[in-house]
């Protein structure tokens, strides 16, 4: 092995996450009033919606008799559970028991709450210490809200730990992967800057799509419009979620939901500028929203086709890992020893 290779440790593998953070759980749209179901590393946890539309993060779990409140039923702005009818309030307090006799008193049970925020599109949930809350904030996602931008959202399911998902996300050089796709090609790192927090890689690649005129937008349709030119391609893995851009047309967010050491969901979501269309920008906002709204999605064949791509490979390097844990492999990107030492340091916290 010559000294610009790398060797992979592979512990990392069964790493865990740190909890001090904001996970994206779910989106908006997903959690109405009836409960919804999310895993977050091992942590079963039931989210619901109230009566004002304000959302409940509770653990998973009956105090009763412990089987999954979410198999129970939001009613009055309490969770019922399925079994016996008992019924909790938002706050994990028991505040019914369907056959409590007069001389008895409801139990003193308290479920484990969570803090969540509903931003941007997502319901953000704060797994950790609750005294830690307030050093760290949900990403920002600005371009949910902003006119200019149209959203995509592919839903990554893999069975593969989390830092796999990373690795792929931070590795530019697998474009050979997705050739078909043309997403991008030609990637080159150019620089590396890695904290605490986050790991910033800076490549130059080439981009097949370019949205500056009014009908580009097909570009993402039709391939036979597409024409290779360079763009700046720069990702972050912004801890635990990840953000990309090519060039000024794209922006990519990728965030995290692991759910153990062998299954990952996350959500990516890909916007495409409309910045060059000065014109689009004069028109009353009430159409500016309605443009927004009706593209939403316009990527989905083009992101879905990557992601199965993506989920394959990452599924297959599990496998390897878990036929044969000792195994070495070797790499030549330095962003992703960045990355796995970002992954360390923040589950060994
Ligand atoms: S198990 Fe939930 S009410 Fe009995
Ligand atoms: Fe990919």
């Amino acid at each position: 092995m010559s000294s610009s290779q790398i060797t992979f440790f592979h512990d990392i593998r069964n790493l865990g996450i740190n909890h001090n953070h904001w996970y994206a759980v779910a989106r908006s749209v997903e959690v109405k009033c009836q409960p919804f179901s999310i895993t977050l590393w091992h942590q079963s946890i039931v989210l619901y919606r109230d009566s004002e539309g304000k959302v409940h993060a509770l653990e998973d779990l009956c105090p009763h008799r412990f089987v999954k409140l979410s198999s129970g039923r939001a009613i009055a702005d309490e969770l019922e559970c399925a079994y016996h009818g008992w019924r909790f309030k938002s706050s994990g307090k028991c505040s019914y028991v369907p056959y409590l006799a007069s001389n008895q008193k409801l139990p003193s049970c308290q479920i484990r709450t969570f803090p969540v925020q509903e931003l941007n599109g997502f319901i953000w949930l704060f797994p950790g210490d609750k005294s830690k809350i307030n050093l760290v904030s949900p990403l920002e996602i600005p371009e949910w809200e902003h006119l200019n931008y149209i959203a995509t959202i592919s839903v990554i399911k893999c069975r593969a730990h989390y830092s796999y998902l990373v690795e792929n996300l931070m590795d530019m050089y697998h474009g050979h992967l997705h050739q078909n796709w043309q997403a991008w090609a030609a990637a080159k790192l150019i620089d590396l800057s890695e904290n605490d927090d986050r790991v910033d890689a800076y490549y130059q690649a080439q981009s097949y799509y370019k949205i500056d005129k009014i009908w580009s937008i097909s570009q993402l349709l039709f391939p036979s419009l597409r024409q290779l030119h360079p763009e700046p391609l720069n990702v972050s893995y912004i801890y635990p979620n990840w953000v990309s851009n090519l060039g000024k047309d794209f922006k990519i967010y990728c965030l995290l939901l692991p759910i153990n050491e062998k299954q990952t969901q996350a959500y990516l979501i890909h916007f495409t500028s409309l910045h060059a269309f000065w014109r689009l920008h004069k028109l009353p906002e009430w159409f500016r929203r309605f443009v927004k709204n009706s593209l939403f999605g316009s990527a989905q064949k083009l992101l879905d086709g990557l992601v199965q791509q993506d989920v394959e490979m990452i599924e297959e390097e599990q496998q390897a890992y878990l036929k044969n844990p000792q195994q070495r492999s070797y790499e030549l990107n330095k962003a992703l020893v960045s990355t796995q030492r970002l992954i360390k340091k923040q589950a060994l916290q």
